[in-house]
């Protein structure tokens, strides 16, 4: 496995390669969630790209950023085991944003609701990260979790709207035993803190046993009842999962935002 930390060295590294590439962007922290989605490259692609930045314009919230959890070196032991081609971890924020070709996309329909809301200008970060990411990479194939559902989408109207001809593939959400989606912030919550998230699969649960005779509306607010009784909710949202209208339809998912103590968790689910 190879290290490459800066935007020239991948640059080079991509010009000589000639076989088929696999590309998993993350934020670092990895957890079973981020190995899953480098499973599915290895099954799909010759060469496995990691890559591990934590993209400051993403985050609207300093402390966030600040707090975000880096465990380099267990990451760097996971990504060898797993059998990962190359892992680019830009050594600067400089490195990465000197050689952006600025790009808009439109994604109106995204950026005013549910995290677009919740984090202003968080989506327009993510697209900026990567786009650079893929006019570099340039891979066959590039893999994002439905863990984070609506970045999911954006990524997949980037992709589309700038022609890359790169396939984004959409992978499921790996949970802990306990239905807890698994999540880099994970490691910042206490041992109450974690119990307390469990509350989501509680609103999950009300909302798949109600969906079918309650209104979208009643059945909101019914698990933002359910959620306030352990944590800040942000929104637990009803949308169809392919425009993201809040009506009823037979694709449609909930979406939740909520924070426990000060860790800001987000989960969504297919309703059956
Ligand atoms: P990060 O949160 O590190 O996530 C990297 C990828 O792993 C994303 O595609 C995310 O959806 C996926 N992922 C996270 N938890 C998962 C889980 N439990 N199951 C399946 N997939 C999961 O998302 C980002 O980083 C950043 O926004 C990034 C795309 C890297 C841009 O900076």
């Amino acid at each position: 496995m190879k290290v490459i930390d800066n935007y020239l060295e991948m640059s080079l590294w991509v010009k000589n390669n000639d076989k088929t590439i696999g590309f998993i962007p993350t934020m670092g922290a990895l957890h079973e969630g981020h190995l899953s989605l480098i499973e599915k490259a290895k099954y799909r692609s010759k060469k496995v790209i990691v890559s591990i930045f934590v993209n400051p314009t993403q985050f609207n919230n300093n402390n966030d950023f600040s707090s975000y959890p880096n465990t380099l070196d267990n990451d760097l032991i996971k990504l060898k085991a797993i059998g990962v081609d190359i892992v680019y971890i830009p050594k600067s924020v400089t490195d990465i944003y000197e050689n952006e070709t600025p790009t808009s996309v439109n994604i109106d329909n995204i950026a005013g609701i549910m995290e677009g809301k919740f984090r202003k200008g968080h989506f327009d970060g993510v697209l900026r990260v990567v786009n650079i990411f893929l006019c570099l990479i340039k891979p066959n194939f590039a893999f994002f979790g439905e863990k984070d559902y609506q970045q999911l989408l954006i990524i997949k109207k980037l992709a589309a709207t700038l022609d890359f001809s790169c396939e984004i593939v959409g992978c499921s959400t790996v949970r802990e035993a306990n239905g807890l989606a698994m999540s880099s912030r994970n490691l910042l919550l206490s041992e109450k803190n974690k119990k307390d998230a469990l509350i989501i699969q509680d609103a999950f649960n009300y909302c798949i046993d109600n969906f079918k005779s309650k209104d979208i509306l009643e059945i909101q607010q019914n698990c933002i009842e359910i959620l306030s009784t352990k944590a800040k909710v942000e929104y637990f949202e009803i949308r169809d999962e392919k425009t993201l209208i809040d009506n009823k339809t037979n694709t449609c998912r909930a979406f939740v935002a909520i924070k426990v103590g000060n860790v800001r968790l987000i989960d969504n689910f297919l309703i059956p």
